[in-house]
């Protein structure tokens, strides 16, 4: 395997994190790897809105939490099973008992959140932002950071703690990713094989 592929399969998503911060230069070099991502039109949309802080990051992982539960139930569009531990998390928020020690509902305890956006209305940006969002995490890894792509994230436009980000309203958030050092190291999910054709 190249080094390339080797970080391919290393990268999972991690949902528990070490309680160390991530330099703000590894960060910034991190977003660089994005913007090298290819973009439809080479329009470069993205746009990133970083948290930093753990309190900042609880705050807005615990207002998610309840918008994302409320829209769940209404739309059943998620799993009960999902449905259920968010409700779980956000009791021992609720309750002033971090069952989770270092987890939060959302962010999983994550160091770094990074909230990306795109201009409304372009039809290509959540490819492109798919694209920049993996430069990142595989970029990450290679540094030995853990990632997870979180798309809860969406939610904070719903949110009143939303006007925290200055997200001005012409941008629309298409994803969050999380990024830290990782204490877990999940089972790689096995990959459905029958869905290649060759056509000859
Ligand atoms: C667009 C997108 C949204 C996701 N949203 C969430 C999320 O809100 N919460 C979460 O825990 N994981 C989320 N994930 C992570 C997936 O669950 C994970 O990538 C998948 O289970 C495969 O596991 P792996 O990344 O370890 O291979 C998301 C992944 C993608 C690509």
């Amino acid at each position: 395997m190249t080094d390339t592929e080797m970080v391919i399969y290393e990268r999972r998503a991690v949902r528990k994190y070490k309680d160390i911060p991530v330099e703000r230069a590894l960060i910034e070099q991190l977003l660089d790897a994005g913007r090298m991502a290819p973009s439809a039109m080479n329009r470069q949309p993205w746009r990133f809105y970083i948290l930093n802080d753990k309190e900042t990051i609880r705050a807005f992982s615990k207002e998610i939490a309840v918008i994302a539960f409320k829209d769940v139930l209404h739309s059943g569009k998620a799993g009960l099973r999902q449905a259920k531990k968010i409700v779980s998390d956000l009791l021992s928020f609720s309750h002033g008992i971090d069952l989770h020690q270092l987890k939060d509902p959302v962010f999983y305890g994550a160091p770094v959140v990074i909230f990306i956006t795109a201009p409304r209305g372009n039809e290509w940006a959540p490819l492109d932002i798919g694209m920049c969002s993996q430069n990142i995490m595989l970029a990450a890894k290679s540094h030995g950071l853990d990632s997870c792509p979180v798309g809860f994230g969406k939610y904070v436009e719903k949110t009143k703690i939303f006007t925290r980000l200055q997200v001005p309203p012409s941008e629309q958030v298409q994803l969050a990713i999380i990024l830290g050092y990782g204490d877990e190291t999940p089972e790689v999910h096995k990959r459905i094989q029958d869905n290649i054709l060759f056509i000859d």
